[in-house]
């Protein structure tokens, strides 16, 4: 007989970690939304991807036997956002040479040179190339665009930021090799996903507080229709035998429009909000129609 060490060593290759930071990123929830996770379905669909916390989590959970599921459909209405994952996909290795010469050149005027390249001139490359610097760089990791469309977050006060794990970075690439990968609105989920899938929404969040409404991620706003229509497409891939699960703020709103179903508070730390009052634990909606 033959042993061969290949599985075991996959089991214990630590998670793929997000390569992006990103606003509302789930990595810190995830051991309090696994308890909730489908152990067994067809597809998985993340509509709303920003850095694709839970994506990698069940990638890694499949790899370990602890679920099962076929293909994922990964898709977000930024994109520069879909633009980079696809580079991260299929062409990792000229996109860690390009990142390594931005590596050691920290500085106000490459950080406001490479924010200022119009990204029509720029290749699919380049344009990753762009993407992770500057959200590696940028205040908070914020993604935020002016009317035209032109992002306009000013630098980040880091000393040495770490733009890209070159090993990290090889992972979430071998972890992308089988998505489809597509910058969509969410509300086209409906036109793909099948009885038996598993659908996570993680939307921009509901406001809190009228001043707290940190909504602009896209050129477009993500106001209260889309709040509604959002709420509609869940009950339809509800009715549809889809598996459907949905992390929003907790406040009237959010609950009211999900009262039909499992509503579970879950405590995040979010630094997001400038005021003082909005740091430390806060609760956050998971919504789960299973
Ligand atoms: C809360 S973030 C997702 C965070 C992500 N789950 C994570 O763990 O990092 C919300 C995302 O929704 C995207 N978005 C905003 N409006 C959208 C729309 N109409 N359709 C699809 N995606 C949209 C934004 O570009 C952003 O990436």
């Amino acid at each position: 007989m033959q042993l061969t060490l290949a599985p075991l060593q996959e089991w214990l290759e630590p998670a793929p970690q997000p390569f992006l930071k990103w606003a509302g990123g789930k990595s810190q929830l995830l051991p309090q939304m696994t308890p909730f996770l489908p152990k067994h379905f067809q597809n998985y669909h993340e509509p709303f991807l920003g850095g694709a916390a839970l994506f990698w989590h069940l990638f890694d959970l499949r790899r370990r036997g602890e679920i099962t599921f076929q293909d994922s459909y990964l898709s977000d209405a930024n994109p520069e956002l879909i633009n980079c994952y696809l580079q991260v996909r299929d062409d990792v290795a000229n996109l860690i040479t390009e990142l390594a010469q931005l590596r050691n050149n920290h500085c106000p005027e490459t950080y406001y040179r490479v924010r200022d390249l119009e990204v029509k001139r720029l290749t699919p490359l380049q344009r990753a190339t762009r993407f992770i610097y500057l959200n590696k760089t940028c205040y908070n990791g914020l993604y935020r665009v002016n009317r035209d469309g032109k992002f306009n977050v000013p630098m980040g006060r880091y000393h040495n930021p770490r733009i890209f794990d070159e090993e990290q970075l090889r992972q979430n690439s071998q972890a992308l090799q089988s998505a489809h990968i597509e910058c969509r609105d969410f509300r086209t989920v409906l036109e793909r996903a099948q009885p038996g899938d598993f659908v996570y929404f993680d939307p921009p969040y509901a406001p809190l507080s009228p001043t707290s409404n940190f909504t602009s991620y896209t050129a477009g706003e993500f106001g209260v229709a889309a709040q509604r229509e959002l709420a509609e497409v869940f009950r339809q891939l509800d009715r549809r035998g889809c598996y459907v699960m949905l992390s929003n703020s907790w406040c009237d709103f959010t609950l009211a429009l999900y009262r039909d179903f499992h509503c579970v508070e879950l405590k995040a730390t979010r630094a997001i909000n400038s005021q003082p009052s909005g740091r430390g634990k806060i609760s956050e909606l998971l919504v789960c129609n299973y």
